[in-house]
């Protein structure tokens, strides 16, 4: 808790180009969250780094990323944005809850087996120990909840697991962390393969929507999307890629399953798809103007930067202070 209100924190990786997938699973999720919760929202640079990275690209992506939050409509003075690389707490903690995480549990990681498989000539220990610096992340501020897509529930598990650990040996130390997944969004799926994951390393371009495609690239690629031929605009398994379109639809215009259906009922993939498209269009691109212009303005981001790096290193100290002395360390004499 702080001043009364429960603690939320989220991050996205800096990693390649953001797509549709982390916007409508995470971070629609945290606009929605923001107010009724004390926020911390992280650029998490340390992660990016378990896979090979051009440093000055890196940095450019983390700033895009960290003015994109706020381009969504985050508000900088309210919740806590920041680079994880800036509070040294997450790398820290993340030791700490090494020494409190098994090699078994780890192994487990579906994430790390397919990273693995991913950069084969690269799995570094970062890569393996990926899942406990998350839990850092998370611990160190005390989070009571964690607004992800369905692909990191295996981390917030991993992270509960950790925490209830040191809990179990040292008392209450810990805020035992939920998950909050959106009941539509949660798994955005690949438009050329809707049984694989949207995701931002996906190689075939017309796979992703990024989300600073344009209204041309979005459109196009929505009229490519793989769909089925059962001529019949339906939410079932047995037809993926309709199922992952109505997914969008629904997430972007706040519509319920039915409804859409409905909506969609006896007209063409054509049209249906069209109108996916649009409705991304229109989410999308008063983010991207508000990016567009934000990103101009160096100074306003640069004093984001520093202000709230400065505010999440004061929290994360608190729960680290606390750990260190629970593990037996000594006393900083001042
Ligand atoms: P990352 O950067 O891969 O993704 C950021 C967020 O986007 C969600 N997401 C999706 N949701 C729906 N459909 C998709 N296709 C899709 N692709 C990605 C992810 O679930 C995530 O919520 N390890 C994390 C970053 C992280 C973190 C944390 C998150 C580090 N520390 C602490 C929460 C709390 C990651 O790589 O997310």
């Amino acid at each position: 808790m702080i001043d009364g209100k429960k603690v939320l924190f989220s991050g996205m990786q800096a990693t390649g180009n953001l797509t549709l997938g982390n916007y409508l699973g995470a971070l629609k999720n945290w606009l929605t969250l923001s107010d009724e919760y004390e926020c911390f929202y992280s650029v998490v640079d340390l992660h990016s780094i378990t896979v090979r990275q051009e440093p000055a690209e890196l940095r450019k992506r983390a700033r895009n990323l960290l003015t994109l939050y706020i381009a969504a409509g985050l508000d900088p003075k309210k919740n806590c944005i920041y680079y994880q690389s800036h509070v040294s707490g997450h790398a820290q903690l993340s030791w700490i809850l090494n020494c409190f995480t098994y090699m078994g549990e780890l192994n487990r990681m579906t994430q790390f087996k397919d990273k693995a498989a991913k950069h084969a000539d690269n799995i570094n220990a970062g890569l393996f120990t990926y899942p406990v610096l998350m839990a850092a992340d998370i611990l160190l501020f005390q989070a009571d909840v964690v607004p992800v897509g369905k692909d990191q529930l295996q981390h917030l598990e991993i992270t509960r697991d950790i925490a209830q650990r040191f809990n179990a040996i040292y008392g209450d130390v810990f805020t035992i962390p939920e998950p909050y997944v959106g009941k539509t969004g949660a798994k955005i799926m690949s438009l050329q393969d809707p049984l694989k994951k949207m995701s931002k390393s996906d190689e075939n371009p017309n796979a992703s929507i990024l989300l600073m495609d344009d209204e041309d690239t979005i459109i196009r690629k929505f009229k490519r999307a793989v769909t089925d031929s059962e001529a019949c605009i339906c939410y079932r398994d047995e037809q993926p890629g309709i199922k992952n379109l109505l997914d969008i639809y629904c997430t972007c215009t706040n519509k319920s399953t039915e409804e859409a259906v409905k909506e969609f009922q006896g007209k063409g993939y054509g049209e249906f798809k069209l109108a996916v498209g649009e409705a991304v269009v229109s989410v999308l691109k008063p983010i991207q103007e508000e990016f567009n212009r934000l990103s101009k303005d160096k100074a306003y981001i640069d004093g984001i930067i520093k202000e709230n790096a400065d505010k999440a290193g004061y929290f994360a100290n608190k729960t680290l202070r606390k750990v260190e002395k629970k593990v037996g360390f000594p006393e900083r004499i001042r």
